[in-house]
């Protein structure tokens, strides 16, 4: 029999108490002993819940309790969440969580307590909401040099970006049914403006490449400039637009790592990615191409993957898995003004007056005040050159990178 506690009732700890709950003669006969949920720790109310006997308010209680095992963590943020993580792996339980905050800015602290009290820090929902993407980079994938990580790390936006061209809606209702869903974070400003999947793409990195990226030294840019019209001349020339968090392997051994929205052509897999699910492409010397999809946010596919690491913590209790990172990672990134790629522009003139600045690849749309076109590859320290030009010519109305081949 294994005893767990649960601290913070929000979407992601009350469904894993559901799921818990309704699927424990599968998690019973699966990990071959019994998993009981002792405590939830919340300091609201929740005397109207079927979990109402679980409920406490002092983690001290869950701290000192020799028979709690493994502590979930699905606070969320890096206050109080750090401090209730430090203190239940110090006292040797395992602590397994969905957030993602906490992960990439103390993993590194976090994990080498875990390592030096020979217990399990887990954090598979902190990527991906459901989707298997730790564990296949950490057990699947480790023996190749994995040269790109791409993907749609946002249940949140990607939704809005989905509800924006198929409903023609405005970004704030989509926003609004996205909060309704319970995909949304607290603040949704941390999705709608690149933070969570910053997040997100710093852990996969650190997991992969053994060094830890700080979120605030990625290139973080969130979707809330995308406009209707843009979606539009994008589709028109088989493009959507997604955002996309990036890590990519240059021959050098340096990352150009980035969170921004991307057009991205239909063909490429991630652009069949639709609603709030991820999807989640890794690109290795040896495997070649593997795409993981799933749900990427909502209680229920996030709470399956927090009781798959409490299984596998119970599971490992006597042998910790070997999950580490160390030293910084910031003088493994690249440049961004070195990375080459083509941009898309709307702006406000004919496309007769852009033949100066920029070479046009590809027209998308034109009307006498307006244009919209993607423009030959250029480096990013170029773009930033004809930026200038651009906007002194013509007005810039939006700018959105274009994915290389
Ligand atoms: N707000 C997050 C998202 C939740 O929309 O992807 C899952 O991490």
């Amino acid at each position: 029999m294994a005893k767990i506690a649960i601290l913070g009732f929000g979407t992601v700890g009350s469904g894993v108490a559901e799921v818990l709950t309704e699927n424990n003669d599968i998690i019973e006969q699966k990990l071959a002993e019994k998993l009981e949920l002792k405590y939830i720790l919340d300091v609201r109310d929740f005397s109207g819940s079927p979990f109402a006997d679980k409920m406490i308010k002092d983690f001290s209680v869950i701290e000192n309790d020799p028979e709690i095992e493994v502590v979930v963590e699905t606070i969320g943020g890096a206050k109080i969440a750090y401090e209730f993580t430090k203190r239940a792996l110090l006292s040797g339980k395992h602590v397994v969580t969905s957030n993602k905050e906490l992960v990439a800015t103390r993993g590194e602290e976090l994990l080498q307590i875990a390592k030096d009290k020979n217990i399990n820090y887990m954090f598979e929902a902190s990527v991906g909401g459901t989707i298997p993407i730790i564990r296949p980079l950490k057990d699947c994938l480790p023996a190749n040099r994995i040269d790109e990580i791409c993907g749609i790390l946002n249940g949140t936006t990607n939704f809005i970006l989905t509800r924006m061209i198929k409903a023609n809606l405005e970004f704030s209702d989509a926003l609004k049914e996205a909060k309704e869903l319970g995909y949304a974070e607290q603040d949704p400003t941390a999705d709608i403006e690149g933070h969570d999947a910053c997040r997100k793409i710093c852990i996969l990195s650190d997991l992969t490449y053994g060094r830890n990226f700080s979120p605030e030294s990625v290139y973080t840019e969130g979707i809330t400039k995308i406009t209707l019209e843009d979606a539009e001349y994008a589709a028109s020339g088989g493009y959507v637009i997604k955002l996309l968090g990036r890590a990519k392997l240059r021959p050098d051994g340096k990352l150009y790592m980035m969170v921004a929205p991307h057009l991205i052509k239909k063909e490429c897999p991630l652009a069949y990615i639709e609603d709030a699910f991820n999807g989640i492409m890794i690109k290795g010397n040896a495997c070649d191409e593997v795409m993981f999809y799933g749900r990427g946010a909502g209680k229920r596919p996030t709470a399956s993957a927090v009781l798959a690491d409490v299984m596998d913590a119970v599971r490992h209790r006597k042998a910790r898995k070997n999950i580490y990172w160390n030293g910084s990672g910031n003088d493994m990134m690249a440049d961004l003004g070195e990375h080459i790629y083509p941009m898309y522009y709307r702006v406000k003139s004919s496309s007769a007056k852009i033949g100066g600045v920029y070479k046009i690849a590809c027209l998308l749309g034109e009307s006498p005040d307006e244009c919209a076109f993607i423009t030959e590859p250029l480096s990013g320290n170029e773009h930033k050159e004809r930026l200038g030009l651009l906007e002194k010519a013509c007005g810039v109305l939006s700018k959105i990178r274009v994915l290389e081949d």
